[in-house]
């Protein structure tokens, strides 16, 4: 028997590929759905990919919101709500949560992070890779917990630094593996399967 696929909503704030990844890896016999690509820029640019891809967008512009972040949160949550959603992929999604919200979606939240957790949580993963003169970098998938880019890691993707590397450099192949990355974590994560998925 097969079971109902986990709804899922994908958050982004820019130009979604990571979105796209993961929508054109939920074919048909997928655990999960895409049911709703959400941004909190009504100008990102991944909302027209999604539209083009067939998945429902909606928008909501945090600034008029300002520091209240938790009104803004309320909003977004009536629309993921409404959407019926349960699970949720946050994909280069760049507004912090606060600890209400993520409690309201215990379990079901993913985010990627472009470093290997727990180093670099934060921004300028890829700079501060470097500056450390690490020999590894790449990017993780974790559950959503309250603490920023914490929380069970569920895969990770790891390159070999190079002596010419540049923040540019690394960021350009390590989106690519975030891209073999996140599709692998979500098909298994929506199966019920917490085993971390490993490549490199
Ligand atoms: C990705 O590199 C993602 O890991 C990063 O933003 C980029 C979004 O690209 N996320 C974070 O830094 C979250 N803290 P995309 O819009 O092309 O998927």
């Amino acid at each position: 028997m097969t079971a109902t696929p986990r709804r899922v909503a994908i958050l982004i704030s820019g130009g979604g590929s990571n979105m796209e990844a993961l929508v054109r890896s939920m074919g048909p016999g997928h655990p999960a759905k895409p049911v709703l690509v959400f941004s909190n820029d009504p100008d990102a640019g991944g909302l027209a990919k999604a539209r083009k891809m067939g998945v429902p967008t909606f928008a909501i512009d945090h600034r008029p919101f300002g520091k209240d972040r938790e009104a803004f949160e309320q909003a977004v949550d009536k629309v993921l709500r409404q959407a019926r959603a349960d699970l949720i992929c946050l994909a280069g999604f760049m507004r912090i949560l606060t600890p209400g919200f993520i409690a309201g979606w215990d379990g079901q939240m993913l985010n990627i992070h472009p470093s290997l957790l727990p180093l670099y949580k934060g921004l300028h993963t890829h700079e501060r890779a470097l500056q450390a003169g690490d020999a590894e970098h790449g990017c993780t998938v974790h559950e959503v917990t309250a603490a920023l880019d914490d929380g069970p890691i569920l895969g990770q993707a790891r390159l070999a630094v190079r002596p010419e590397d540049t923040a540019e450099s690394l960021a350009a192949r390590v989106l690519p593996l975030e891209h073999q990355l996140y599709p692998a974590v979500l098909k298994r994560y929506a199966a019920g399967d917490k085993t971390p998925v490993l490549i490199g």
